[in-house]
């Protein structure tokens, strides 16, 4: 790279969920020593960095989002010493390994939380939120994510505590610096072992006051993260991501300022909400408003060029697969898997993969709510039964939102449990493994896998998709999501249709594609050049196929290309 960015605004950051990616036991549970196994896999890719999701000890009420111990691997996972032979490995593949932090909340299985509930005096107790009362009249209405009252009552005590998650997830009190001390400690704890940087969990729900209702972006938020930095992160060359559901672009830009002082980029969602029913649920969805999408993209793009930094992503351990979600995940599902990364990666700010996407896994359809495994789906399921809501519609939100669709067994092979496990999985597999795998997809010089790695090396080459200017085309277009990225005299041209229909698009005309006698576009020598295209024979000058997506190089006029 000719300019002098910070190396992870041009890096690819890989997500694992090691409950699912590979096991090495058998116990069906995926591994430390699993992830060791493919590292190769991942180096092919292009990954620089691992995100890898909680493996600390944790009870894993919610896979290991309630941390016992933040110093300590959970014996599912490993141990101490294959956390550490797994940083060295990736190490000498040029991976580094970024760590999930929750700091908002502990397990209540953590020493604290133990030692807070023996007494009011204990030196833990104010580790935790605690409120006085009398049983079933919680201070007030709030609650909880998971379902039901963000309070807990806690008879010895007489008094409740506060958790914004399950109740086995009690929200940490950062108004205490005792809390802030012990955190920063374990922080650099993993800093000395060698972790390249760490993604911060609900990090804008630390502030929380709760008296006030105030869940996320409470008063003292950016005093506290810019202590946490100070005092851990900025010790070193580290990565570190900040999710944010509830950032807007001020806070966004406050999170991912240039000078460092709190994260090094922002991870936030506001694409990912709008096809959910305005003021309602996440499981109340709606079509995705596709032109909003477009300026909901823009606005991100446009706003915190050169003063912040955004994540790009479709998919994560908490959201449905994005090409079952917005592409089409039965006769297109490799075109617009192909078209869905082509519009993510061309975008400026640091694109993650989610494990899997790579090779376009699809949601799952269990037949029965046993099958389910996550605790969010589990109490909403219950919670509208209650309430009187048909199960045939709760599974159809399940099947539409739920988060077990991320997490079904890493996809390796077509031999039992897709190569994932020798005993029984923890979650099922998704049927289609036999189809959709990463050996086959290895072997076929087409797949969604070899697309990706094309992508990913594309973007390395060229740091104009780190540095160059955003520009929105037809932003009414019901079906074309097209842009131009511009940086000293190059431009790019990215183009997808995001349909299953031939549409028209004046783009390609209008950016000089030439055009041979059949019609057919051709890449010649008069200044633009193809640099991917997710079909093997060139576009029509004027249309555009089902999920058909590229990118145009153009240079102006005398430069080379
Ligand atoms: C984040 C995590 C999610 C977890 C929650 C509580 O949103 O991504 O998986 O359940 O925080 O820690």
């Amino acid at each position: 790279m000719e300019h002098n960015a910070p190396w992870w605004k041009n890096a690819l950051i890989y997500q694992i969920y090691p409950r699912s990616f590979q096991d090495s036991d058998g116990d069906g549970v995926g591994d430390l020593n699993g992830i060791v196994q493919r590292l190769d896999y991942l180096a092919d890719l292009g990954v620089d960095a691992i995100w890898l999701c909680p493996v600390y000890r944790s009870p894993q009420d919610d896979n290991g989002y309630d941390i016992s111990d933040y110093c300590d691997i959970d014996p599912v996972f490993g141990t101490l010493a294959d956390m550490e032979r797994l940083i060295r490995e990736a190490g000498q593949r040029g991976i580094r390994i970024i760590m999930d932090l929750v700091l908002n909340h502990s397990s209540d299985e953590h020493p604290w939380f133990i030692e807070a509930k023996k007494s009011r005096e204990n030196p833990y107790h104010g580790f935790y939120i605690w409120r006085d009362g009398v049983p079933d009249a919680p201070p007030n209405d709030m609650k909880a994510c998971f379902g039901g009252s963000a309070w807990t009552w806690v008879p010895e005590l007489r008094q409740y505590y506060f958790h914004q998650f399950s109740v086995k997830q009690p929200d940490l009190n950062w108004d205490n610096s005792a809390v802030r001390q012990q955190i920063y400690g374990a922080i650099n704890f993993w800093i000395k072992k060698g972790v390249g940087g760490f993604r911060l969990d609900v990090i804008d729900q630390i502030a929380k006051e709760p008296d006030l209702k105030i869940t996320n972006n409470g008063p003292r938020l950016h005093e506290f993260i810019q202590e946490l930095s100070r005092e851990t992160f900025q010790k070193g060359d580290l990565i570190t991501v900040g999710e944010a559901w509830g950032a807007d672009i001020d806070r966004a830009k406050l999170y991912s300022k240039p000078d460092g002082s709190e994260f090094s980029m922002v991870f936030q969602f506001e694409h990912m909400m709008l096809d959910q029913e305005p003021g309602k649920e996440k499981w109340d969805f709606c079509p995705l408003p596709f032109v909003k999408l477009k300026k909901c993209l823009e606005k991100w793009q446009k706003e915190l060029h050169g003063c912040g930094w955004n994540s790009l992503f479709w998919d994560n351990h908490d959201l449905p697969r994005i090409v079952s979600r917005w592409g089409n995940d039965r006769e297109y599902r490799v075109e617009s898997a192909k078209m869905l990364a082509t519009v993510l990666h061309g975008m400026e700010g640091t694109p993650y993969v989610y494990q899997g996407e790579e090779l376009g896994m699809t949601n799952v359809r269990f037949d029965s709510i046993e099958q389910y495994q996550d605790i969010e789906i589990r109490n909403m399921y219950r919670e509208r039964l209650e309430k009187g809501y048909a199960e045939k519609d709760i599974m159809e939100s399940i099947y539409a939102k739920g988060r077990d669709n991320a997490r079904t067994p890493m996809q390796w092979d077509d031999t039992e449990n897709a190569g994932f496990t020798t005993g029984a999985p923890w979650l099922g597999v998704n049927p289609n493994y036999t189809e959709i795998n990463a050996r086959s997809q290895l072997q076929d010089e087409n797949s969604v896998f070899h697309y990706y790695k094309k992508l990913i090396h594309l973007r390395k080459e060229n740091s104009i998709f780190v540095d160059g200017d955003f520009t929105l085309l037809l932003p009414e277009d019901e079906n074309i999501f097209a842009y131009v990225r511009e940086y000293e005299g190059r431009k790019l041209l990215v183009a997808a249709n995001f349909t299953d229909k031939e549409v028209e698009c004046p783009l390609l005309k209008e950016w000089g594609v030439p055009a041979d006698e059949d019609g057919a576009a051709k890449s010649r020598d008069n200044g633009v050049k193809l640099l991917i295209h997710n079909y093997n024979n060139l576009p029509s000058q004027q249309k555009l196929r089902p999920y058909e997506a590229m990118i145009w190089e153009k240079a102006e006029t005398g430069t080379e290309i």
